[in-house]
């Protein structure tokens, strides 16, 4: 299961990576918002953040205007590892370098095209489990 959500910024994205999904068959909960009227991203973390680290969902994608102000909110509960991502070299090395669960998006920054590789990557590639990369991931969580 994944959740979604986003602000009025990263709606119009949000649309398009959730019709993405259900053509994936890849099960989704989206946590608003529901229009595009002005809303507050932290709302929008914190729901979907809090499915993630209730084990609810497995991971998280979140999407503001810039994906800045939604992974700075993600990033204050503790589990979560949020990354900001704009191509889909990020997106594979933060799933298995630092096993990041919440993927963020700027929906004023990335194309819808790329936006769907960057979910495909994210949620695809799998968390290396080096004791490297394990070790760093807890001495975040310290
Ligand atoms: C909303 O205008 C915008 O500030 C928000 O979507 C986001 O970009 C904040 O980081």
């Amino acid at each position: 299961m994944i959740a979604i959500g986003s602000d009025h910024g990263g709606y119009a994205l949000k649309q398009e990576i959730m019709k993405h999904l259900k053509e994936r068959n890849i099960e989704y909960k989206d946590f608003g918002c529901y229009d595009e009227s002005s809303c507050d991203y932290p709302v929008y973390a914190r729901l979907v953040t809090h499915e993630v680290t209730e084990g609810r969902s497995d991971k998280g994608i979140l999407i503001c205007g810039t994906g800045i102000g939604i992974s700075i909110s993600a990033n204050k509960v503790p589990g979560i590892r949020a990354a900001l991502c704009t191509d889909c070299f990020c997106a594979e090395a933060t799933r298995q370098h630092n096993d990041a669960n919440v993927l963020c998006l700027g929906g004023r920054v990335v194309g819808s095209g790329l936006a769907i590789k960057i979910v495909d990557t994210f949620l695809d590639t799998p968390f290396s489990e080096d004791e490297r990369h394990k070790r760093r991931i807890q001495q975040i969580e310290q």
